[in-house]
Order: structure tokens, then sequence, then C-alpha cells
């Protein structure tokens, strides 16, 4: 069975190819110039998808000797993400369905998320707590099969991908800031500056925005629009950074008392953080569990992560028509 991945959510844009199982492509072009922004621009977004999706599909059949009349499953993100990012690969998709007549089905890009860490040569195990951290979302999972999953909280303002790119607004770093706030955290001292950390109590939301705003507060009494000097800005990237992995662990770590699992997965954007990862690695000895955490090229959008989860909503009977509509909130009818 060849499937083919469509991911055209942000701005990546991104096709992938699992064959027999296997996967054999995902080229992911990414849109670099919206760096020079500060942010994504959603109507380049879409005119950058539009040019290079043809050509990306190409490329992605020719990597993995395949023909497009080999192609038995045709996939593309819906939603969450930008309207008209999402119409192009979607729409592009489902044009290619019809067109060949194969089946097409729409994926939730949350769930290609949650199951990217099946990507990996080591397999989580259900059940698993699943973080999902990114740049729109932060979830906590409990993930019992592929059809079965359960939402235990969720942010309930901006996501620690969010916070990462406004903190890194802040201090001048540019966009996006993830990678940016951890490559100066590196040199900074984490215990520097005490950052708070909401605690919403009796349950397993999390909250960024105070976090964000006492940032803001920081630099604004310390600084007054002056420049601030490298070594506090890689103090403050260091002490946020940890405020924002302490929030992310303390939730999970809440969860694993009150849920028994097999496996703790960490998935999306913000999964890239070192910090982050080296937490979740810890927290797994503690609770002596299994620990999945993608490859870099799994955590951010991809089309392996979409192709892999069309894959097993065909296995599961999932249809889809060509009548679905993008949706750009999380809208996800299997999370009860
Ligand atoms: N090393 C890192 N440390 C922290 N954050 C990071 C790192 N690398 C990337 N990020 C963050 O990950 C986010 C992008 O992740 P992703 O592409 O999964 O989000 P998205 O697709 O925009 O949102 P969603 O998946 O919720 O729709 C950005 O906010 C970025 O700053
Ligand atoms: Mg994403």
């Amino acid at each position: 069975m060849n499937v083919l991945g469509i991911e055209s959510s942000c701005d990546e844009t991104s096709v992938a190819i699992i064959s027999d199982d296997k996967l054999t492509s995902n080229l992911i072009s990414s849109q670099d110039f919206h760096s020079k922004y500060g942010g994504v621009v959603p109507e380049l977004s879409s005119r950058a998808h539009l040019q290079i999706i043809i050509p990306l599909v190409k490329d992605a059949l020719t990597k993995s000797n395949l023909e497009l009349s080999d192609i038995d499953l045709i996939c593309a993100t819906a939603g969450p993400g930008l309207i008209g990012a999402l119409l192009v690969g979607l729409t592009f998709a489902k044009g290619l369905a019809f067109s060949l007549n194969k089946t097409f089905l729409a994926v939730n890009h949350i769930e290609g998320h949650i199951f990217s860490g099946f990507l990996m040569e080591e397999k989580p195990e259900f059940p698993f707590l699943a973080l999902v951290v990114s740049g729109g979302h932060t979830l906590l999972l409990l993930v019992n099969d592929f059809m079965d999953i359960k939402k235990l909280g969720s942010t309930v303002d901006d996501a620690a991908g969010e916070a990462f790119d406004k903190v890194s607004k802040m201090l001048g770093l540019g966009y996006p800031g993830g990678p940016k706030i951890q490559s100066h955290a590196q040199n900074g001292n984490a215990d520097k500056i005490n950052f708070p950390i909401a605690d919403l109590k009796n349950s397993f939301n999390f909250s960024f925005s105070g976090l964000k705003t006492s940032v803001l507060r920081h630099i604004q009494k310390n600084y007054q629009g002056t420049n601030i000097p490298l070594s506090d800005v890689n103090d403050i990237a260091a002490s946020f950074q940890m405020a924002v992995v302490k929030a992310l662990i303390r939730n999970a770590e809440k969860a694993l008392s009150e849920y028994d699992v097999n496996s703790i997965c960490l998935a999306g954007g913000v999964a890239a953080n070192k910090a982050l990862r080296n937490a979740v690695i810890t927290l797994g000895e503690k609770f002596n569990k299994k620990v999945i955490i993608p490859a870099m090229e799994y955590c951010g959008d991809n089309a392996a992560m979409i192709a892999y989860r069309g894959q097993k909503l065909f296995e599961n009977d999932v249809t889809s028509t060509l009548n679905v509509s993008p949706f750009p909130g999380l809208s996800a009818d299997i999370f009860s």
C-alpha cells in the first residue's frame, strides 16, 4: 500500500510517502521569508504553498521510486491551521484523488503530531500520555489507541510555542522564537530570574500569558527601552525557558500520578527544545515509563505524520468525502 501525505497548514509545505509501512520520503519546504515580517503572513504562505506543492509531489515520487498511479491513498491536513494555506494542500489532494480515482482522507494536523512518535524505530505503547507542544496548541492527552484520545488538559490562553515566539520578539531575537531562545538560553543562568508559573488547580490545563507578561514587565522595568546586554538576554531566555519546561512537566507528572500508562510521548514543534526533551526523559526515568520523542524532522510540521495518521484512519474504516472543508480551529471530534 502506498500512502501520499500532504501538509500545508502553516509555513511548511511537506509531502511524504509511506510505502508498505515504510516511510520512503518526507520532503519539507520551509517558508523562511516570513522571518523578516516577524511572523507568518497568511497570504504569502498560501502563495508559496501553491508554487511548491506540485514540484514537491514530483520529487517525493521520484525519491520513493513510484509513479502517481502507484499511490493508493491520498491524505491531506484539513485543519487546524491558516485557512488559505490549508485550502491549497487540501484542494490539491482532493483534486488529485478525484482525477486518479483514489481514496482520499482528511487528516487532523494535531492527530498527526500525537502519533508522530510511531515514525520512530521504537514505537509508543498504548495507553500513552501525549504532551503536544506546538506553535498553536499545548495539549496533554491520554491516548488509549488510534481511535480513542482523551483530552486531559490544554492551554487556557497562549500556546507554549507562541510564548517562545513572543518572548523572542520582546528580546529582539526574531522569528521563529523557539530555536533563538534555546540557543541564548544555553549561555544563560536559568536561576537568575524567578518567572511565575501558573498553577490552574484541580486541572491539567496550562497558562502561559502571565509568564509572557511577566517577562515583558521585567524588560520594561530593568531596561526602559535601552538595549538589553547580551548576558541579560541569555539569562532571561534561560529563566523563561525553564519556567515553560517546569509548567509542562508539572502537569505531565500530575497526569502520570493519576493515569496508568505505558509510554510518554512528546510531540509538536516545541518538542525540538533540548531542555524540554531532557526533562521528559528524566520524567520517564522517575516514573519508569518508556519515553518516545520524535526525531527533529518529525517535531515541526511534516507530511510523514499526516500520511501515517491517514493510513491508521483508513485501517480503522474512517472515510472522507471530497466535500470536506478546511477547518482553522482544533475542531477535533475524536477528542472526547
Ligand atoms: N528548539 C525549540 N525550542 C522551543 N520552541 C521551538 C523550538 N523549535 C521550534 N519551536 C517552536 O515550535 C513552534 C512551531 O511548531 P509547529 O510547527 O508544530 O507549530 P504550528 O504547526 O505552527 O502549530 P500547530 O501544530 O499547533 O498547528 C514555534 O512556535 C517555534 O518557535
Ligand atoms: Mg504543527
